[in-house]
């Protein structure tokens, strides 16, 4: 433990967990330990914001507020009368980025979303009808000698909007970067929702949540983070996304070097299933910081911070010409000037959004206004700490401690 960096040591002392977390500097680690980049998603178009505010309502199966329902059909409308095919719809596309992994012997690789908002390792199959499959690479049990399928077992998720993708199980091996387990559930798909099918390069799920909310009947299984986590040096995984540019997972280690300052712990809430933890408040700008306890998770698979409607309003107070706009179904503002930083707290530390951050899309042709990157939450029922708020920070899941890390980084 000799080569922990100062700091590093001084923030895991404070929590009592400098002995459980190796850095990639300690000579000891590097059996069980990976690092993956994402790779860009080809097929991903522009980005849409009442899309991607829609998408969590859809994830979440939450009834959508009816000013975004509305804002999401006229969209679609007219995306068919542009092209006179739905097919084009870039909600499909709206997955940015996505891993590699690679599944069953010899092996067949596929590139999944790592979503740490779900807990399904679930991929485009041969089971799936041909129509249902626009270009993504399929798993193939019959091709892989040490696929096993798993007797009885069904798996089906069910968005918002009633459609689902479902399917059968078996197991296989899997292998992410150099850490592979054996018999991991692997969840063939013989239906997808739509939304799937027209995402040609993205061939399914990874999810790294917690193995209770798994969707297996009448089993559910372990995900791969839970079934590698005791072989890893530290049964933690990092999140290291980027703006415009691909981020990586690491697996089993803190990289020292990813992060700068100290990182903020936090205990995280599992009992939904999820990485739920507690922000204490919030700041505007250079503005004092407000105490509001602020219930939500960290979640690599939606694309928006989404906050309680009171918080949203009094940062949207801030910036000039910001307003809900019912046409869209979310706050807009003018896209100049750069709207204040949002502020958010991690038990002592803080996280910031740097204004420029906030502008997640245009919001008219013109280029004037744009949508914002933070949104209400409203009837989800918890927040939402997506990649809005994921892309500022590196951050530590760390199941061993039960905490999520925040920590700054160079942006
Ligand atoms: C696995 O990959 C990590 C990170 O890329 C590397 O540090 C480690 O040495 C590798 N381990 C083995 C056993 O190859
Ligand atoms: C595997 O091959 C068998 C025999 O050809 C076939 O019946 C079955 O549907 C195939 N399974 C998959 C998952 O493709
Ligand atoms: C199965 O393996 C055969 C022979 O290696 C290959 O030609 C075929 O493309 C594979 N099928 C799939 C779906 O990967
Ligand atoms: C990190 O934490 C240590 C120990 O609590 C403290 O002395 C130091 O000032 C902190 N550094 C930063 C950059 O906040
Ligand atoms: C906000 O919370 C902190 C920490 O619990 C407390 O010290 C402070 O007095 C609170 N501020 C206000 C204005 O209530």
């Amino acid at each position: 433990m000799l080569l922990f960096p100062t700091i590093l040591t001084a923030a895991l002392a404070a929590t009592g967990m400098a002995a459980a977390i190796p850095s990639r500097d300690d000579t000891t680690a590097n059996k069980g330990t990976a690092s993956l980049l994402q790779v860009r998603n080809p097929s991903f178009e522009f980005r849409h914001g009442p899309l991607a505010l829609a998408k969590a309502y859809q994830k979440f199966g939450a009834p959508m507020p009816e000013d975004l329902r509305a804002a999401i059909a006229r969209f679609r409308q007219n995306q068919k009368r542009t092209t006179g095919t739905i097919a084009t719809d870039p909600e499909k596309h709206d997955v940015e980025y996505l891993t590699p992994i690679s599944v069953g012997t010899p092996s067949q690789d596929l590139v999944v979303d790592f979503d740490t908002g779900s807990s399904d390792l679930w991929v485009f199959s041969t089971e799936m009808s041909t129509s249902d499959i626009k270009g993504q690479t399929v798993y193939d049990p019959n091709n892989s000698s040490t696929s096993e399928k798993v007797q009885g077992s069904t798996w089906k998720i069910t968005y918002g909007d009633g459609s689902s993708s479902s399917g059968d199980v078996y197991l296989d091996t899997v292998t992410i970067g150099n850490l592979t387990v054996p018999s991991q559930a692997v969840e063939a798909a013989k239906k997808v929702s739509s939304e799937f099918t027209d995402d040609s390069h993205n061939d399914g799920l990874l999810g790294l949540g917690f193995s209770a909310i798994n969707a297996v009947e009448p089993t559910p299984q372990n995900t791969f983070f839970d079934n590698i986590k005791g072989s890893l040096d530290a049964p933690l995984f990092t999140v290291d996304l980027k703006h415009g540019t691909p981020g990586s997972f690491n697996f089993g280690y803190i990289d020292p070097a990813a992060y700068i300052g100290n990182i903020s712990w936090t205990p995280v809430d599992s009992s939904q299933g999820y990485w739920g933890f507690t922000s204490p408040g919030y700041a505007v700008g250079t503005g004092a910081f407000r105490n509001h306890s602020i219930s939500g998770i960290a979640d690599t698979g939606t694309t928006l911070l989404l906050l309680p409607k009171s918080v949203v309003s009094a940062y949207y107070k801030e910036i000039q010409g910001a307003q809900y706009d019912s046409d869209q179904g979310g706050y807009i503002f003018p896209c100049s000037p750069t709207p204040p930083d949002f502020v958010f707290g991690v038990n002592k530390g803080i996280v910031t959004v740097p204004g420029d951050m906030v502008s997640y899309a245009p919001a008219d042709s013109a280029n004037q206004n744009c949508f914002g990157g933070i949104q209400t939450d409203t009837g989800i029922g918890f927040s939402i700490f997506g990649d809005v708020a994921l892309k500022t920070s590196f951050v530590v899941f760390d199941a061993g401690g039960l905490q999520l890390g925040w920590a700054a980084k160079n942006l």
